[in-house]
C-alpha cells in the first residue's frame, strides 16, 4: 500500500521528520526519501539482519537517515529520557508484522514450508524462542496462545498433539511442528484454503515477540510524540492487530469504543498530554484489487490514519478507552 501511504503522509515542511517504527528493508523509506529531498528519517527495527539490509539500501540518503535497533515500544519509551529532547515527528508510520525476509531468508522457522530451528524471535534480545515456549509451557497455556493469537478453533487438539510429541523429543524445528499440526487436524481441515499450521505459526510468532502488547504501547507512545498537525499511519495484517489500532485511534479521537472491541490492556499512556486527534480514515483502507492480485500477501492489509490537531488541547483521550 505504498501509494496510499504516500498519499496520506505528506510532509508539512521540506525538512520534516518522519519516524518509521518498522523500517524493515527500507521500502517505504526509500520511496519517501526519494520523493522528498529535504525529509529527515528515523527508522526503527528490532531485527539486526534486516536493519543491515536497510542500511545498504538507504546508503544514497546518508545524512538524512538515522537507524535505531530494538523493539519499537521500548525505543519510543526511552526517547526523551536522560536529558535528550524527544523527537517530535510530523509523520509516523507503523507497517506491523514481519517481512518477506523473515519467511524466506531468515532461517528462524517463521514459515511452515521450511525446516529450520523454531526460533521466531525478531530480535536476538527477546527472552525466549518458539521452541522454548513449546518446551516450557503446559498444554492449557499452549492452547490459549494458539486460540487467542491464531484464532485457531482446533487449538486444544493441536496443543495436545504438541505436548504428546515433546515426550519423544523437543519440538524444535518448523518442519516438525508443521507436520505434527497437519497430523493432528481432521482430514477435511488439511485440504482447506490455507495450510493447517498457518494459524499456529502466526500465534507463536505473536507470542514470542509480544506483538500485540508492543503494538498497543508503541502506537500510543508515538501518538504522544507526534508533532501538532502531524499524521500517523498504521498498516496491520490481521484482525487482532487491526482491532488494537481501531480502538486506540478511536480513544485518541475521543470517540466511543464499540462494545465489540475490548478495552485496552493498559491505560493509553499520556505523553506530556497526548493531545487531540481526528480520524483521517473512518474505515480502514484496503489494497486495490490490482495490488492484491499482484501481491497476494498484501490481501489482508488494512491502513488506518489519524491526525494530531494539537498538544494538550484535550486531556480526554488518555485512558478514554473502556477497560
Ligand atoms: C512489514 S515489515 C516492514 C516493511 C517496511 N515498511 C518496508 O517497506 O520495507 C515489518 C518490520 O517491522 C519489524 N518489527 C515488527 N515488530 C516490531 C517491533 N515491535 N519493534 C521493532 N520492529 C518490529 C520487523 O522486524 C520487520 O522488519
Amino acid at each position: 500500500m505504498l501509494e496510499e501511504v504516500l498519499g496520506f503522509l505528506e510532509p508539512p515542511r521540506p525538512e520534516s521528520l518522519m519516524l518509521d517504527c518498522t523500517l524493515g528493508e527500507g521500502g517505504h523509506a526509500e520511496a519517501f526519501l526519494g520523493r522528498y529531498p529535504g525529509l529527515r528519517y528515523l527508522g526503527l527495527d528490532a531485527d539486526p539482519e534486516i536493519q543491515a539490509k536497510a542500511r545498504e539500501r538507504l546508503a544514497p540518503f546518508a545524512g538524512r537517515v538515522e537507524f535505531r535497533l530494538g523493539y519499537f515500544d521500548e525505543l519510543l519509551a526511552a526517547m526523551g529520557e536522560g536529558g535528550e529532547p524527544a523527537p517530535r515527528p510530523d509523520l509516523v508510520l507503523f507497517d506491523l508484522g514481519v517481512s518477506m525476509h523473515h519467511f524466506v531468508e531468515a532461517g528462524r522457522g517463521f514459515a511452515y514450508s521450511s525446516d529450520e530451528p523454531l526460533d521466531m524471535r525478531l530480535s536476538p534480545e527477546a527472552p525466549r524462542s518458539a521452541a522454548e515456549l513449546l518446551a516450557e509451557e503446559g498444554e492449557e497455556e499452549i492452547a490459549r496462545v494458539i486460540f487467542e493469537y491464531g484464532e485457531e478453533r482446533l487449538s486444544r487438539r493441536i496443543a495436545r498433539a504438541i505436548v504428546e510429541a515433546r515426550r519423544s523429543g523437543p519440538v524444535a524445528t518448523s518442519g516438525r511442528l508443521a507436520e505434527l499440526v497437519r497430523a493432528a487436524v481432521p482430514p477435511s481441515y488439511r485440504h482447506g484454503r490455507i495450510h493447517p499450521a498457518t494459524r499456529t505459526f502466526q500465534a507463536l510468532r505473536i507470542a514470542v515477540n509480544d506483538e500485540l502488547g508492543r503494538a498497543e504501547r508503541g502506537i500510543a507512545r508515538a501518538a504522544g510524540l507526534l508533532a501538532p498537525g502531524g499524521t500517523m499511519a498504521v498498516i496491520s495484517f490481521h484482525s487482532l492487530e487491526d482491532r488494537i489500532v481501531k480502538r486506540l485511534f478511536r480513544a485518541l479521537a475521543g470517540k466511543a469504543i464499540p462494545g465489540s472491541i475490548p478495552g485496552p490492556a493498559e491505560p493509553i499512556p499520556q505523553v506530556g498530554g497526548a493531545g487531540s486527534f481526528e480520524l483521517v480514515t473512518k474505515k480502514p483502507v484496503e489494497p486495490s484489487g490490482e495490488e492484491a492480485a499482484r501481491n497476494p500477501a498484501s490481501r489482508s492489509a488494512k491502513l488506518r490514519v489519524i491526525r494530531k490537531l494539537g498538544d494538550d488541547v484535550a486531556a480526554g483521550p488518555a485512558g478514554a478507552g473502556r477497560r
